[in-house]
């Protein structure tokens, strides 16, 4: 990694933080906070895609803020914010439309995918949702952005859009950011639903939320699917319970792991010993994320105050690119 990169990513702000995030994403996060100037936000404008009504986005911007706090993200080490609170990355955003054509926007996969998934509401946002991404990247001319394989195109689109800039003005301004990629290096978290990663969209039962109570973790927990057990000696674990085991290899105690491995490996193993106590590691694992989300979550003042400092940090450094783009396009300084 380059020395002081300047690291950036959006956070979506849908649903709860499940422990496939937590160790596919904000662990990292957590990690780079202490080594490079970085840059997490919620994608709030992103999220008008969809037309949410005002008291829920409200509502969803607070419990991701809230969330991403508990996980470890510190506004001392790294500027958080809501996008909504820099508005000038709207400026910046059309005037990279005036450069962003039809033909290559129709072409980006996540659109082409929305587009089918909503058919009646194919607006215009939509379209340009990589403009705005790119904005929300150049406008702290970020080197490194940390996203899942699926953003992958849509960073391809901010390359071109921050070339096309520099190339259109002449200038070498915008920095060209790269994908920061660290999903091959991380244990993938597998769902509870014998197949598959975690992911909210799998369905009830297949996630476990940070925040969730114990209660249903393990309810969720000793649902997992298995199968009817080892029939061999050392058999190789089918992937149901090759799962159950992944799951204990991020929260339970190496000797915990090694005994169910033995009883699986003799056949002696019993499946609802084995869940119960992956469901204790799970709550015991998940507590202090539990704990912070209830007291934050109650601290309506103290999440405006930490919302409000990321605003400043962020606003200063936005402005600044933006009065410079402004500046490069030929517009008189207003600000
Ligand atoms: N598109 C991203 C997602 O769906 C969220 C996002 C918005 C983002 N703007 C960004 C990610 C800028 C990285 C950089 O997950």
């Amino acid at each position: 990694m380059e020395k002081k990169a300047i690291v950036l990513s959006g956070i979506r702000p849908t649903g709860n933080l499940h422990l496939g995030n937590y160790f596919g994403a904000v662990k990292n996060f957590v990690k780079m906070q202490e080594t490079n100037e970085c840059f997490f936000f919620i994608a709030d404008y992103h999220m008008l895609t969809t037309h949410p009504k005002p008291d829920h986005l409200q509502q969803n911007v607070k419990q991701v803020f809230v969330e991403y706090l508990a996980a470890g993200l510190d506004p001392e080490k790294a500027t958080l914010y809501v996008q909504s609170d820099v508005p000038v990355v709207a400026e910046l955003y059309l005037f990279l439309n005036m450069n962003a054509y039809l033909g290559e926007l129709e072409r980006v996969t996540t659109f082409k995918e929305k587009a089918r998934k909503q058919p009646s509401n194919v607006n215009a946002g939509l379209l340009t949702y990589p403009t705005l991404m790119a904005a929300d990247i150049l406008i702290h001319k970020s080197h490194l952005v940390p996203v899942g394989k699926d953003q992958e195109q849509n960073l391809e689109m901010t390359r071109t859009f921050a070339r096309r800039f520099n190339r259109m003005y002449k200038v070498d301004y915008f920095p060209i950011p790269r994908a920061f990629n660290f999903s091959d290096k991380l244990v993938k978290i597998p769902g509870l639903d014998g197949s598959g990663k975690m992911g909210k969209s799998e369905g009830e039962g297949n996630a476990v939320f940070l925040g969730e109570d114990p209660a249903s973790i393990r309810k969720k927990v000793m649902r997992a699917v298995t199968d009817s057990g080892p029939t061999e000696m050392n058999q190789i674990k089918p992937e149901p319970i090759q799962n159950l085991f992944s799951l204990m290899e991020v929260v339970s105690k190496p000797d915990v792991i090694k005994h169910f491995d033995e009883a699986y490996n003799n056949c002696t193993i019993r499946y609802g010993d084995l869940k119960k106590q992956l469901a204790e590691d799970v709550i015991a694992f998940t507590e202090p994320f539990r704990e912070k989300i209830k007291a934050l979550s109650s601290d309506d003042a103290y999440i405006k105050k930490l919302m409000a400092m990321g605003a400043e940090k962020a606003n200063e450094s936005a402005i600044k690119t933006v009065r410079e783009v402004r500046e490069i396009i030929g517009y008189r300084k207003i600000y």
